[in-house]
């Protein structure tokens, strides 16, 4: 016999994901004021809107002035187009077995799908045929990425055969750059002439391409003259931009994870704590236990390397988190003077200006992302299905 295992509950559980759309407007605001008026702006969602709840960060996005939604698998664009928002919306990675089922759905929600080999064109056009519409495709040039697209060398084969497939419509060409995020880097030039190149070609055999997009933060951040008819950003719109911005605005991470202390002790000097006694207190102390681990989607990789914020009775403080992350807690060391008690709340990241310290700041997912040695995309993307999630109140954001 099974035994059901019901569902955590979220009122059982102080684990929160809470998020600001405000804060995606503000960004998606500050992005948009990057660009010359005609260039549209492509909020880029997938990912469950890179952790922060896909429909919320579309709605939140297109406030701020996106113009067109992108996602990376077609079931997530047909969520955003079965969301009635009204604007055109991207989608670009499917493979011939899934796609059969979900394809024709997607171009009968009038969805735009990119196209970067003959297969994928065959996929989109049998797909346009099955429902009598036209698809709208977007031709992915592989300019040195190495992965999804078409390689310049074969552009003029595969435009021949869009130009020649009645049942699809060009719509775009476009590319996506591998090291935007180096501005020194000299690749992505290169790649950029590459797809200049292979759009001349395209051109040859299809007529003018319509629309041509490239960038993402990095490159909407740091080169206007790769803006083109569209930008792609994504982490830029959660708040974390991967180069300064040019004006020196700031954005606002729209993401804080909080939970809260479940236990609070003493400890003499050489207490050790967690697995492997990774850790081992130099003087005598106080720890606070937070029921949250990495399958709440913190990074165990960095362990005993970040700060968080502990909300007590008589203001914020910092707490170095110590010892070995474990599967569903931590320990933070609050220090002999702490006033923390059980049921305090602990900000894990989030906005810095959303706490009130005498010294440092609380950490964002950079912190966490620094300490595990990996990026802020993966941070909050690693938030799991078992942290419930909330929206901020309106106003609550700085
Ligand atoms: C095709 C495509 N365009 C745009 C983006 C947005 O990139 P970023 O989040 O660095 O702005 C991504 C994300 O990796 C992507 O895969």
């Amino acid at each position: 016999m099974s035994i059901a295992i019901p569902a955590e509950d979220p009122r059982h559980i102080p684990n929160r994901a809470v998020v600001d759309p405000a804060a995606i407007t503000h960004n998606t605001r500050a992005v948009r004021s990057l660009l010359e008026e005609q260039t549209a702006l492509m909020a880029i969602v997938k990912a469950d809107g890179y952790g922060h709840g896909m429909l919320a960060a579309a709605r939140a996005a297109l406030e701020g002035g996106a113009t067109w939604l992108g996602a990376a698998h077609p079931a997530s664009a047909l969520a955003l187009a079965g969301a009635g928002l009204d604007v055109p919306i991207f989608c670009w990675l499917y493979e011939p077995v899934t796609a059969a089922e979900v394809l024709p759905q997607v171009i009968e929600a009038g969805v735009d799908v990119s196209v970067g080999s003959a297969r994928m064109l065959r996929l989109v056009s049998e797909a346009s045929r099955a429902v009598d519409r036209r698809a709208r495709v977007h031709l992915k040039i592989d300019s040195g990425m190495g992965r999804n697209g078409v390689l310049p060398s074969e552009v003029a084969a595969l435009g021949e055969a869009v130009s020649e497939d009645e049942f699809v419509h060009l719509v775009a060409a476009w590319t996506h750059l591998s090291s935007a995020d180096d501005p020194a880097d000299p690749e992505t030039d290169r790649q950029v002439d590459e797809f200049d190149a292979a759009c001349e070609i395209l051109g040859q055999e299809t007529g003018p391409v319509p629309l041509r997009h490239i960038a993402n933060s990095a490159a909407t951040i740091s080169r206007p003259d790769l803006h083109r008819d569209i930008v792609r950003p994504g982490i830029a719109l959660y708040g974390y931009p991967p180069l300064p911005m040019p004006d020196g605005k700031r954005l606002r991470p729209a993401m804080s994870l909080t939970s809260r202390l479940a236990l609070v002790k003493d400890v003499p000097a050489g207490q050790r704590t967690g697995y492997g006694h990774s850790h081992t207190a130099a003087e005598p102390t106080r720890l606070g236990l937070v029921p949250i681990g990495y399958a709440d989607g913190l990074h165990r990789a960095a362990s005993g390397g970040v700060d968080v914020v502990v909300r007590t009775r008589t203001g914020d403080q910092l707490a170095r988190q110590v010892g070995r992350i474990s599967m569903d807690q931590i320990v933070v060391d609050l220090g002999p003077e702490s006033r923390a008690q059980a049921g305090d709340e602990v900000l894990l990241f989030g906005d810095p200006a959303s706490a009130v310290l005498d010294e440092g700041t609380a950490p964002t997912a950079d912190d966490w992302a620094r300490a595990a040695g990996t990026i802020p995309y993966e941070v909050l993307t690693s938030v799991s299905a078992r942290v419930g999630r909330q929206t901020a109140p309106r106003g609550s954001a700085s």
